[in-house]
């Protein structure tokens, strides 16, 4: 393994009774492209901030680059790159004059600061945009925008919070080649976001639930984690066959996206025939029904569901369950 440039150990932010980030302890190594994954509220955002200095945590400790996030903010700052979530780019000025802007903050002096921004407004696909103001660029442009003023002083971690967040698909793809770019380049990349596919282009990811580090491993690792295995399932009557199929043997959890119902079953080959027989005797029509691959996405929602159970588990006390209200 190379070497370590992100360790968290008991990381921990409180606000108020809320607990964002909880004794995390976390490991990222030079060249790596990490996810952080996790529903809404998870802690991703905090833990990003945390990492960038930005913010002090209640508890434990995070080195980044090598640096105290608190007691060597300012030396840090200058080996991370940080795209926030709302980044605000000054829609007033146009794609130059941020840039500019940017330079400026981090200090970044002719010769280098004409030389750093034709190659980034280059790497970025805006050269055409340089005169135009941000506010009317595109949803993608502007990310792309604000992924170039976060690495013109050219750090080698960057942090980016969901850049890719209701961008269109092109986009998305267009900016996932900047990011390899930076990848092969060297660059350590730690990056949230909500979709799928992009988790699966990472090395490792982490899923945050609640504050709390669930699990992190490699994309491949985690889809091995789904105890089962995976039924794709379009049916006419959705919500029915949902109750239908709860019941049944060897069916042991139902996941929906959309109109589908994923079955996580113990052995879909063996399974399959009888719930066939059970839909057709409920008069339900089958549109579609075939075992495929499990997709982290599977993985991650039992996984969340399981530590909710034991939770409920937790806090129910012996035999409460079977006195009702
Ligand atoms: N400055 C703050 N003051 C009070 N509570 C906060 C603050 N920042 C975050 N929180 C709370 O901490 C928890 C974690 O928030 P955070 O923004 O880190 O989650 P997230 O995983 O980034 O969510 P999202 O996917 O919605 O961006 C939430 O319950 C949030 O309301
Ligand atoms: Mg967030």
């Amino acid at each position: 393994m190379s070497e370590a440039v992100i360790e968290t150990r008991g990381l921990t932010k409180r606000f108020r009774r809320v607990v964002a980030v909880d004794h995390l302890d976390l490991t990222i190594y030079r060249g790596e492209i990490f996810g952080l994954l996790g529903p809404d509220s998870a802690g991703k955002t905090t833990t990003l901030r945390l990492l960038c200095g930005l913010m002090r945590p209640t508890e434990g400790t995070a080195r980044v680059a090598g640096f105290d996030t608190v007691h060597q903010a300012e030396a840090l700052k200058r080996q991370i790159g940080y795209m926030p979530q709302q980044f605000s780019l000054y829609g007033d000025l146009t794609v130059m004059e941020n840039l500019l802007f940017f330079a400026d903050i981090f200090d970044v002096r002719e010769p280098e600061r004409s030389q750093r921004i034709e190659r980034l407004l280059r790497f970025a696909g805006l050269i055409e945009f340089i005169g135009r103001r941000s506010a009317y660029l595109s949803g993608g442009m502007k990310q792309k925008l604000a992924l170039a003023c976060a690495l013109l002083h050219q750090p080698p971690i960057l942090l980016l919070d969901e850049p890719t967040t209701g961008v269109d698909p092109v986009s998305r793809r267009e900016f996932w080649q900047i990011l390899t770019e930076l990848h092969l380049a060297g660059v350590t990349l730690v990056i949230t976001t909500p979709y799928m596919d992009e988790a699966e282009r990472c090395t490792r990811v982490g899923l945050m639930y609640q504050g709390r580090l669930m699990v992190c491993d490699t994309p491949t690792r985690i889809r091995q984690m789904i105890e089962g295995e995976v039924i794709e399932l379009q049916v006419g009557a959705f919500r029915q066959a949902r109750q239908l199929l709860q019941d049944e043997p060897g069916v042991l959890e139902i996941q929906t996206y959309g109109e589908m119902l994923h079955l996580i079953v113990d052995n879909a080959a063996a399974r399959l025939p009888a719930i066939a027989a059970r839909l057709k005797e409920a008069g339900i029509p089958v549109l579609s029904m075939r075992q495929t691959r499990a997709r982290m996405e599977e993985a991650f929602i039992s996984l969340i569901r399981r530590q909710n159970a034991r939770i409920q588990a937790e806090m129910t006390p012996p035999g409460a369950e079977s006195h009702g209200e």
